[in-house]
């Protein structure tokens, strides 16, 4: 499938225009990303592409379709059902949209809470949604100028912040996510020049 043939059934998925444009914003600094540091520019973009499919699916729906494939759901998933989006846009990228690269289908899975272990390619996808020109809020563009140089340090940087400002709101952080700053802390890549 081309680029432009996914684009435009992900456009026809989603059915709307604001979480399309939103996706296309991803795909593209994912891309940007993914160029940076050597990576593969394609897979960035298609992870980008296909984040979102199930995002907006209601929190019924997204618990029947990961039941219905006997996908586990834990306690937090259980009461934030918005997050299994991640999950359920993975295995819908593969059965409805043929995508077999697990780099892939993983950056997609993990996009939303992160997890203990991230690749490149998931830090990549977890930066380009968080980072997008369209996000506001104080450290994007530093945040933006350290992903050029660090994937996994600012990765950690972006779930720091993201869990500072729910602790702030007074939500409940994922597991999955403190696992992730604790994962990617002891990481050290070397960075493209
Ligand atoms: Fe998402
Ligand atoms: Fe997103």
């Amino acid at each position: 499938m081309t680029f432009a043939t996914l684009s435009e059934r992900v456009r026809a998925h989603l059915g709307q225009s604001h979480r399309y444009a939103h996706t296309v914003r991803v795909a593209r600094c994912a891309d940007v990303l993914a160029q940076r540091h050597r990576l593969d520019g394609r897979a960035a973009r298609t992870a980008g592409m296909l984040h979102d499919v199930a995002r907006l699916y209601s929190a019924e729906r997204l618990i029947a379709e990961c039941e219905a494939r006997a996908m586990s759901i834990d306690a937090f998933e259980r009461a934030h059902p918005i997050v299994l989006h991640a999950r359920l846009g993975a295995a819908i990228a593969r059965e409805s949209f043929g995508i077999r690269d697990a780099a892939v289908l993983s950056a997609i899975e993990k996009h939303t809470l992160g997890a203990a272990a991230m690749q490149p390619l998931d830090c990549v996808l977890y930066l380009a949604d968080g980072l997008e020109p369209k996000r506001n809020f104080a450290e994007r563009e530093a945040l933006w100028e350290l992903a050029q140089r660090d994937l996994a340090a600012a990765t950690a940087a972006l779930l720091r912040a993201t869990v500072a400002w729910m602790t702030d709101k007074g939500m409940e952080v994922a597991p999955q996510t403190l696992a992730a700053i604790h994962g990617l802390s002891r990481e050290v890549w070397v960075s493209a020049s």
